[in-house]
C-alpha cells in the first residue's frame, strides 16, 4: 500500500443502515479512500455478543458487505472484509486481553447498558467486546479510526491497551486516534427529534433505512414530528425542523440560509415533502447498486475472499511480531 495514513473502521452487520449511519459515517468512508489507506470490516464476531439467529446473521453480514460497496467503498481501493474470515483478530484479542484489566472493562458504559438490557445473557464476550475491537484496530497498526461518540470510550481503551503493551514489551503499536469527519452530522429520530435516529427504535416511522423505497421514505418524512410554528428556519428549540434542515442540507449540499429562502412563505408540508424526495433521490443509486450486487453472489464472494486474504496478509505480519514479543516460540 502507498505511504499514506491508515484508517480502520468496523461496522455491525445489521443488514441495512439507517439514514443516521449513512450520513454520520458510511457516506464519508468512500471519499476517504483517496486520501488514506482504508481498511473496513463487517464485525460479525462482535455481533454474537448478543443473541443472533444464525440464518439471519449470515444474511445480514452479506447484506452489510454489499451495502458498503453500494455506498461507495471500492474493494480495489480499500481492504473490505468480514471479521470472522481473518483469524488474526481473535489471536491478537487473546493477547490484548491478558494486558487489559478487569476494572477497565467494568467501567465501559456500553457494557453496563447492554448488560442491563440483556440481564439473562451477560456473557464474557460482551464484557471483552472492547478488547476484540482494540485487536481489530491494532492488528493493522491503524492511525485513525472513524467512530461515533458512542465508541469513543472503546477507542480510548484501545489506546490505553496499546500504550501498556508498548511499556511492557517495547514500543510497537501505533496509538490510534479518533477520526472526526470534516462534514458529518448527527441525524435525530423523526418521531422524537431530541433522540438519535436508531434502528432499535420501536416506532418504524422514526427511522429511515437506506433501503426503504421512495414511497416509504416520503411517507415517513410527511409524518415527521415538528413544532407548532410555521416557519422553516434553523433555530434553537425547533429540534424537528433543525433535524430536517440538516438532512436536507447534507443530501442537497444547500446551506441553511438558502434552504430558508427556498421555503420562505411555504408551509411545513411542502418542506417535508421536499426533504423526503431529496433523500429518496439521493439514496436511489445506493438501492439500485445494492440490488445489482445482491444478485451477483459470485462477484461478492470474490470481493470478500480477496479482502480477507489481503487483510490476513497485512495483519499476520504485525501479529506474528506480537507473538515473538510476548515470548511465544517461533513456529518455523
Ligand atoms: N464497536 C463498533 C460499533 O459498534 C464496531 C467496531 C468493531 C469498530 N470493531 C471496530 C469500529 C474497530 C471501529 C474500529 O460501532
Amino acid at each position: 500500500m502507498e505511504n499514506k495514513k491508515l484508517i480502520f473502521s468496523g461496522i455491525q452487520p445489521t443488514g441495512t443502515f439507517t439514514l443516521g449511519n449513512y450520513i454520520g459515517a458510511v457516506r464519508n468512508w468512500g471519499p476517504l479512500q483517496d486520501e488514506y489507506n482504508c481498511i473496513y470490516c463487517v464485525v460479525d464476531m462482535h455481533a454474537i455478543t448478543v443473541r443472533q439467529d444464525p440464518v439471519k446473521l449470515r444474511q445480514a453480514t452479506l447484506n452489510s458487505y454489499a451495502l458498503l460497496m453500494a455506498c461507495g467503498i471500492d474493494p480495489e481501493k480499500s481492504i473490505l472484509f468480514i471479521q470472522s474470515h481473518v483469524k488474526t483478530h481473535a489471536e491478537l484479542s487473546w493477547i490484548l486481553g491478558c494486558n487489559t484489566q478487569f476494572g477497565e472493562l467494568s467501567r465501559m458504559t456500553q457494557f453496563k447498558d447492554k448488560s442491563q438490557r440483556h440481564p439473562d445473557d451477560i456473557n464474557s464476550g460482551l464484557f471483552t467486546y472492547p478488547v476484540l475491537m482494540a485487536a481489530d484496530i491494532l492488528a493493522y497498526n491503524a492511525d485513525l479510526v472513524p467512530v461515533g461518540v458512542d465508541q469513543k470510550q472503546h477507542l480510548e481503551l484501545a489506546r490505553n491497551i496499546a500504550q501498556r503493551f508498548n511499556q511492557r514489551y517495547g514500543e510497537f503499536f501505533t496509538l490510534p486516534e479518533p477520526y472526526i469527519p470534516k462534514v458529518g452530522a448527527k441525524v435525530m429520530s423523526l418521531q422524537d427529534p431530541t433522540k438519535k435516529m436508531s434502528k432499535s427504535d420501536e416506532n418504524p416511522n422514526a427511522v429511515i433505512l437506506i433501503l426503504d423505497d421512495k414511497d416509504t421514505i416520503i411517507r415517513k418524512f410527511k409524518r415527521a414530528v415538528t413544532d407548532s410554528d410555521t416557519e422553516v428556519c434553523y433555530r434553537e428549540g425547533k429540534d424537528g425542523i433543525n433535524n430536517l434542515m440538516t438532512i436536507y442540507s447534507t443530501v442537497t449540499g444547500k446551506d441553511f440560509a438558502s434552504i430558508e429562502s427556498e421555503f420562505a412563505g411555504k408551509g411545513y408540508g411542502d418542506f417535508k415533502l421536499a426533504v423526503g424526495e431529496a433523500v429518496a433521490d439521493h439514496l436511489e443509486p445506493v438501492r439500485t447498486e445494492f440490488a445489482r450486487l445482491s444478485k451477483d453472489k459470485e462477484y461478492l464472494k470474490k470481493c470478500y475472499t480477496d479482502g480477507a486474504e489481503k487483510a490476513l496478509k497485512y495483519s499476520q505480519r504485525i501479529v506474528s511480531k506480537v507473538y515473538r514479543k510476548v515470548g511465544f516460540v517461533d513456529k518455523g
